[in-house]
């Protein structure tokens, strides 16, 4: 038997008892002596002490004991003398006098420690080794609470009758907006699997099949540009229900993770219950971004009226533009030196502002690029209308609609990081709703779906597929937190007709949507039933919840940010006769 306790389970109440552990030297102590070693498995970390009474063979083994070695120990569990104790360690109460020590594997040096999360290693030498990197207390952490959410999620949803189906991930194009990965067929020559994108239409076909509550947590693949909330695989917690409207969805969903915060991540609260709800045109128009972070305030506020007779130049030619001028307040920020202002403004260009124009309300009155040009009466309108007082900076843009609102909800998040304004221990979960239908690519010139093709027209807008395109609204729906897309799903269109008119309107030809999407239509001519789902994203529900700045920290073993597995150096090269077999050539 290797072990009859893990090491982190070791309490007061142990004492006496005679044990064997097995582990990792986390560390390594000598004291007048007596070597100690911190003996560490998934569950924690004990002390050990060696008795110096041990035959000289073992000490002389113990001797060369170093960092990250496998041992094996007997001994029995001590309380620690008064004094001795420490309460930072779950088992820090008591010690293990060994007894015997037995070394199941050494360790090389480690290309870094693990033991600290000080001097850290960059992240290709820590992903290269990931598992080293997996031995450290906070990607353990993550590991662990990831097990945590997925439970919860698979449990809450039994509990509310879904059932999990797993689908193939040997598919057709799925498409989700990103390129597909491809997998040759050795058997038949020229074609290809896609590997899905979302398990998507095949959620929507177990509703035609009458499974009506349906989930998996489903692993998705986009060949897309990464960040840092991107991998090119990564999972979602996939549902589908039939006989629903919008709110069913959003109810369930709601439910579920109020529910699952204070089961999984007791010290994270929530922002409100329920959750605040927008409307896309809302969400843009107040925050400047479709998915706001609603942990702090600092909204947008439209200022043509203030200024309809303004004798700023940039004011009036906006306005005489058909434009807008909109500001935000960045608190106890008057005092911003020149520089900073400067530098801002080209942090507002990224985001396609032509200047940025700013007023700092001062004991002494107003300063900034825009002080010459404002009259009193103007300052005094703006404080009335945005709440601004002394020691804030009123930081405006002026454009057309869609740029200011991009600009600002931009420098909303500047503001945020700079001043430190968002609580971290908060999730603002909010849902934004009716999103726009169809979304026009100025580059292909075409319309492309905002969400996904399946997604349902709001039925008094189908009218205006033909006349208005951008007018017509959806039943799509996005969680949002923090500043992230968490999740994203629709009410999805279950008539042969309307989803043959959406494809029509993507552009395809007759032929290409049988090619495609034959088994769509055809199921849809079956009984299919009217329903909808969403899909939270996992890995960047447990980014939040972990308080980690990228999903790679909470998968077990991602892709680096350049898209490489740099463990196992993938992708990489492979036989000349796997490719022959696949008939496949390069140029
Ligand atoms: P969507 O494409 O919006 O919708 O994806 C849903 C959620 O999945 C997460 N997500 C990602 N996470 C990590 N890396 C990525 N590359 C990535 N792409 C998306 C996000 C996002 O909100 N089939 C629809 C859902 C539906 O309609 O039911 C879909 O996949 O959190």
């Amino acid at each position: 038997m290797y072990r009859t306790h893990t090491c982190g389970e070791l309490r007061a109440s142990h004492a006496g008892q005679t044990i064997t552990l097995s582990g990792w030297v986390h560390r390594r102590r000598d004291h007048g002596g007596v070597a100690f070693f911190d003996l560490r498995d998934r569950s924690g970390i004990v002390q050990v002490t060696i008795n110096p009474d041990l035959p000289k063979e073992s000490l002389d083994l113990v001797a060369n004991i170093r960092m990250e070695w496998v041992l094996q120990i007997e001994g029995i569990v001590q309380l620690r003398p008064d004094g001795m104790k420490n309460p930072k360690m779950a088992t820090g109460e008591i010690e293990i006098i060994a007894r015997e020590v037995k070394i199941l594997n050494p360790a090389k040096t480690l290309p870094f420690l693990v033991s600290t999360d000080t001097d850290l290693a960059d992240e290709n030498t820590r992903l290269k080794y990931r598992y080293l990197d997996l031995r450290r207390e906070r990607m353990t952490h993550n590991m662990v609470l990831r097990h945590k959410v997925i439970k919860f999620m698979r449990d809450y949803l039994d509990e509310k009758g879904f059932i999990e189906i797993e689908t193939p991930i040997m598919f057709k194009a799925t498409p989700e907006g990103a390129r597909d990965y491809l997998v040759p067929s050795r058997v038949y020559p020229g074609q290809f699997y896609a590997l899905p994108q979302s398990p998507q239409q095949l959620k929507q076909l177990l509703m035609v099949a009458g499974m009506d509550k349906y989930f998996q947590i489903a692993r998705c693949f986009r060949d897309e540009d990464l960040r840092g909330d991107r991998q090119p695989e990564f999972t979602q917690l996939d549902l589908e229900m039939s006989f629903v409207h919008r709110d069913d969805v959003l109810a369930l969903v709601e439910d579920l993770f109020t529910k699952m915060l204070p089961a999984v991540t007791p010290n994270k609260k929530l922002l409100s219950s329920p959750w605040p709800k927008f409307s896309y045109h809302e969400v843009l128009e107040k925050y400047g971004s479709d998915k706001p972070d609603l942990r702090f305030g600092m909204e947008l506020f439209e200022l043509n009226d203030i200024f309809a007779k303004s004798e700023f130049r940039v004011f009036q030619s906006t306005l005489e533009a058909g434009g807008v001028i909109k500001c935000i307040i960045a608190p106890k920020s008057a005092d911003m030196s020149r520089k900073e202002v400067d530098a801002l403004t080209e942090v507002a260009k990224t985001f396609g502002a032509k200047g940025m124009p700013t007023l700092g309300i001062t004991a002494e009155g107003v300063k900034g690029s825009a002080s010459k040009f404002v009259t009193p009466e103007e300052v005094e309108a703006l404080k009335s209308k945005t709440g601004a007082k002394e020691g804030d900076l009123i930081v405006f843009a002026t454009d057309e609609r869609k740029v200011v609102n991009k600009v600002l909800g931009g420098l909303r998040l500047w503001f945020r990081d700079k001043l430190d304004l968002a609580d971290k221990d908060m999730m603002a979960f909010a849902w934004v709703v009716d999103f726009p239908f169809f979304a026009y690519n100025e580059e292909s010139k075409a319309w492309e779906s905002e969400h996904h093709p399946f997604t349902m027209p709001k039925m008094e807008d189908l009218d205006k597929f033909d006349t208005d395109p951008g007018a017509v609204a959806s039943d799509a729906y996005d969680m949002v937190c923090n500043g992230y897309e968490t999740a994203s799903g629709s009410i999805r269109i279950h008539r042969r007709d309307i989803q043959m008119k959406m494809f029509q309107m993507l552009g395809l030809s007759d032929e290409e949507i049988q090619a495609k999407f034959g088994h769509m239509l055809e199921a849809f001519e079956y009984g299919a039933p009217p329903h909808g789902g969403m899909a939270p994203g996992i890995d960047r529900l447990v980014m939040l919840l972990a308080d980690e700045p990228n999903i790679r920290e909470v998968i077990a073993f991602p892709k680096n940010q350049a898209g490489r597995d740099v463990m196992a150096d993938a992708p990489s090269g492979v036989e000349p006769k796997q490719l022959k077999e696949l008939h496949i050539k390069f140029e």
